[in-house]
């Protein structure tokens, strides 16, 4: 499917009034999306687990305008308090679905949005809330127009949430998602994010990700300015083709079950992710010393007791902490006796990955 499939083309109108509810999930890349273009278009492939438990629960309320206007009127309400500074990202977004989205301007709307995880935690809620938001839009779309396939709904959520933000196009649907068009990924799209098609190992069902809070503060650098350093960056081409390369070395990894193939590759992920980062001009470091003092001791835990985790990255300076649901016990007992110190307020989140 391609965006003009997606162009909203029904002309039946929606109720004045109306609510519409959804929820989407948090999820955490395994190969990593850092670089785009055009209209929000990733210039790598990536791919990641869906999170069970940190997710977003977005309702949407509809009163329609006496008079439509060329202007967006909503409010946003994060667990019940209005957040006016989350309008400028949002009205981005509708903005940029408007051919998909056109009758949002006749309503006036109120957004109603909360996390299951801490807002402040440094998660981020980005790709949850936008995929959420775009959740709703779709459960309007289908509430009018009851001959909307499955398939097109869930081709068309992750599509707008990508114009929110490119990775909730990987929250909102699958357990194992694909985003970007690869040649070894059958119907992959740059589009919008697709359920991994391939064989999966029960090793790598029943995850866990553990994520340790090393600093709750705002990130110092967005994710958007980010995504622009890669665009003069010395080392970008090189890290494009790495990612792509990475994609088809974890599709037999996925495959055959070999964890140490697995965490060598996701950890190398994560890092090159930091990596661009720091060799960007302006450069940054998102990673705090308690970063690197637990991915140290990660590391000696797993050589000294042979048990199969590992960590990975986002754009921040958590550590999500990744293994088979077998080693739980004794991971478990290892954060708490050995990592905890390293998080503020000892905080940990423990979620899960499940198909
Ligand atoms: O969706 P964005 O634009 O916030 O980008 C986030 C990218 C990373 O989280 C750093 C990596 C990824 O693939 O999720």
């Amino acid at each position: 499917m391609s965006p003009n499939d997606f162009i909203y083309k029904s002309t039946d109108l929606l109720p004045d009034l109306g609510s519409y509810t959804s929820e989407a999930p948090s999820n955490i890349a395994l190969v990593k999306y850092w670089g785009k273009y055009g209209e929000q278009l990733p210039k790598n492939t990536s791919i990641s687990y869906t999170l069970e438990n940190c997710k977003t629960q977005t309702e949407v309320v509809l009163k329609a305008l006496v008079k439509p206007t060329d202007h967006y009127h909503f409010d946003v309400f994060l667990d019940g308090e209005s957040k006016p500074t989350f309008k400028p990202k949002i009205e981005t977004f509708l903005k940029r679905i408007e051919v998909y989205t056109p009758f949002l301007k006749s309503f006036q709307f109120e957004i109603h949005t909360k996390n299951t995880f801490p807002h402040s935690s440094g998660i981020a809620s980005s790709a949850s809330g936008m995929a959420a938001l775009a959740k709703c839009f779709i459960a309007m779309e289908a509430s009018i127009n009851p001959e909307l396939t499955q398939t097109f709904q869930i081709h068309k959520a992750s599509f707008l949430a990508r114009l929110g933000s490119g990775s909730a196009c990987r929250s909102t649907g699958g357990k194992l998602v694909v985003w970007g068009k690869h040649k070894d990924i059958e119907g992959s799209s740059h589009f919008y994010g697709i359920d991994y098609p391939d064989e999966v190992h029960n090793n790598f069902r029943n995850f866990r990700d553990s994520i340790l809070l090393i600093d709750e503060g705002q990130k110092q650098v967005s994710s958007s300015v980010g995504h622009n350093l890669m665009h003069d960056h010395p080392f970008a081409e090189q890290r494009f083709q790495q990612a792509d390369a990475n994609i088809t070395k974890l599709k037999s990894i996925l495959t055959s079950g070999n964890f140490e193939e697995f965490f060598a590759l996701v950890e190398s992920e994560a890092l090159s992710l930091h990596a661009m980062m720091m060799t960007s001009s302006p450069y940054f470091i998102l990673m705090r010393p308690n970063t690197l003092e637990v991915i140290n001791k990660i590391w000696e835990f797993r050589t000294s007791k042979k048990v199969p985790v590992g960590f990975t990255l986002d754009a921040g300076a958590n550590v999500h902490i990744l293994y088979p649901e077998a080693s739980e016990v004794k991971v478990r007992t290892f954060i708490d006796e050995h990592l905890l110190q390293y998080c503020q307020g000892k905080k940990v989140i423990h979620d899960q990955i499940k198909f």
